[in-house]
This record gives structure tokens, sequence and C-alpha cells, in this order.
């Protein structure tokens, strides 16, 4: 079975086409191809939603044609379409949306609505291909900080969240106090090799609670700034292991209350290379860690490609008739 993913729920444009496995042979990504438009909004500092659902629009006739021909593979060859329809800058989703639908209608394909924090999930399936649940995930990206369970059904269920921003939009919104570009996360993520980690003192927030809270490390960076007696680079260091020390502190919180030993860990800030190396050093050795590979921790086509696949088998996925928005299972929990 070949299944096509077409991700457009930010400012990434991605197709990918998974053809799955059999009982001597695992499934595998074909072909993916992603254009980022990140430099096209980092002169405005953050991702412009119009600019963004313009650019979809531009690129993915070409881009589909590129994956195709790179394949080999004809459209009458696939059999699934599956496209993020939330969550994401609802623009941005109609166009993918919109472009999936009349690809299934002309072509006669069925078309799936795939919701985006599953996707980034089981991007770490793509990865270890032995990987299944239960296990918890922790989603760490520029709109989300959340840690679901997730049962032998795929069903997701919300353990804890932020109340206030997202980890990878707090990385963002520090990158561009120090001046440095969109996306912030990899460039704090480089000025902080340089730095030291322990010269500002920055907060935990609600360190005592299950769920997260970045806005009060946020405003303690800004305040450092402001002060101009830091260098760049240990701002970066100290805002940086201050965000993962918060992570780790919950995401361990959390394993004790649900009592599975198994986390996935994904979604944007999971490539943070400072991140991966403390969580592996600082968890109890017997709870096991996974994380997708670097590249299917930001958006990408694969891991919509892959869990379309997954939920169409279990038969677990909704139709695109509709508000298929509103009938999300996880819309009322993010
Ligand atoms: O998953 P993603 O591509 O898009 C969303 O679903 O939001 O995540 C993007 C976020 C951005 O906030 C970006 O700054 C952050 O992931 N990010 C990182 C790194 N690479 C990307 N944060 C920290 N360190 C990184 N190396
Ligand atoms: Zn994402």
């Amino acid at each position: 079975m070949i299944t096509l993913g077409i991700e457009t729920s930010c400012d990434e444009t991605s197709f990918a086409i998974y053809e799955n496995g059999s009982m001597n042979r695992n499934g595998s990504i074909l072909s993916s191809k992603i254009f980022s438009q990140s430099d096209i909004h980092s002169k405005f500092g953050g991702v412009v939603p119009e600019i963004a659902s313009r650019n979809h629009i531009i690129k993915l006739e070409p881009l589909l044609t590129e994956i195709l021909t790179e394949s080999s593979i004809n459209l009458k060859d696939i059999d699934l379409i599956g496209v993020t329809s939330s969550p994401g800058l609802i623009g941005a989703l109609f166009i993918g949306v919109a472009f999936a639908k009349g690809l299934g209608y002309v072509n006669n394909i069925p078309v799936i609505p795939i919701n985006h924090l599953q996707g980034h999930t089981l991007a770490a399936e793509i990865t270890h291909n032995d990987l299944k649940p239960p296990y918890l995930s922790l989603i760490i990206s520029g709109g989300h900080t959340h840690i679901y369970s997730v049962d032998i059904a795929y069903n997701f269920r919300l353990i804890a969240r932020t109340v206030d921003d997202a980890v990878g939009e707090s990385f963002d919104k520090v990158a561009k106090m120090l001046g440095f570009g969109y996306p912030g996360g990899p460039n704090i993520e480089n000025a902080a090799k340089t730095g030291q980690k322990n010269k500002v003192q920055l907060p935990i927030g609600m360190k005592n609670k299950l769920n997260f809270s970045f806005s009060g490390l946020k405003t303690a960076t800004m305040r450092a700034v402001e002060e101009k007696r830091y260098s760049k680079e240990d701002i970066a260091a100290s805002f940086q292991s201050t965000a993962v020390e918060t992570l780790l502190l919950k995401t361990l919180k959390a394993v004790e209350k649900i009592g599975i030993r198994k986390i996935i860990i994904c979604g944007g800030v999971a490539s943070n290379n400072y991140l991966r190396n403390t969580i592996k050093e600082n968890f109890p050795k017997d709870i096991q860690v996974f994380f997708p590979i670097h590249k299917l921790c930001t958006d990408n086509g694969d891991m919509i490609a892959y869990t379309a696949y997954k939920l169409y088998r279990l038969r677990k996925f909704l139709s695109l008739n509709g508000t298929a928005y509103d009938s999300d299972p996880l819309m009322d929990r993010y």
C-alpha cells in the first residue's frame, strides 16, 4: 500500500510517500520533499500566516511533481492520501486540505485528516522500527509543550500541557531579543555552545506542578537582556539549560504519575542536541527514551504519510466532509 502525506500546517510545505512493509520487510519512506519558508519569514521575526498560506499555494504543485518523478511513482499507484488537518495556522491548513481533497477526488484516492501532534509522535516509530505503544509522548514544538499517554490502540490522552507559551515559541522569542534570526531554536543552541549556563539565574515555571509554564522564564530572560551585564552566549546558555531542566523535571513527574516508563520526545525542539544529551545523561536508566532522527523532529510530510497509513489500517480516522476540525479527537485537548 502506498500512502502520500501532505503537511502545510505552518511554514513548511512538505510531501512524502510511504510504502508499508510486510512480514519480512520494514516499511519505508520512498521519497520526501520539504520546502521551508523560514528565509521568507525571518525578516519578520516569526511566521506571518497570510504569507505562509500564499507560499503553500505556490509550492504545492511543483513539489508534488518533484516527489512523484523522484520516486517513479504515478498518481494512480497511490492508495491513500493523509493530510494535516489540525492544529496549525488555519489558512495554511485549509490550503493543504483543499489540495488533498482535490487530488483525491480527481484520482479517486481516499483522503483522511491527520492530527499534527499524532504525526510528530509517530515520527519516532519511523526512526525506531520496533517501537509500539503504550508510551508517553512529550511534544515540544513552536505551538505545543504537551505530554500525552498513548495506548495500544493509539488513543491519545492529555497528561500535561503548557498553561501559557510553548517551549519552542520561547526559544524563538529569546532569539529575537538577542537579535538572532527565525527560527530561534537552532540559533540559541549554537550561541549557547560558547556560553556559561550558570551565569544568569532564571526561574523554572510552576516548579511543583505537572503542567508547564514558560512565560516567567521568557520575562526573566528579557530582564537579563535589558540589564546589559551578560553576553548573548551566556544568556542563550542559561535560558536553554533552564528550559531543558523544566522539560526534564515535568517529564519525570509524568512518568512517575502514569507509570509508563517508555517515552517519545518529538517536535522541533527535540532536535536540540543539548536537550538530547541532558535527557540521556540524567534520566533513570529504566526509562526508555526515543527521539525521531533530527530531520523528522521539525515539520515534515513523512510523519503524516506514516501516521495516515497506521491509522487507516486501524480504521481510526475521521471524515474530511463538513467540519473535520471540530471532530478531531484531540481538538478540545490542546
Ligand atoms: O515542530 P516544529 O517544526 O513546528 C511546530 O509544530 O511548531 O517546531 C518548530 C519549533 C520552533 O519554535 C523552533 O525554534 C524549534 O522548533 N526548534 C528548536 C531547534 N530546532 C527547531 N528549538 C531548540 N533547539 C533546536 N535545535
Ligand atoms: Zn510541528
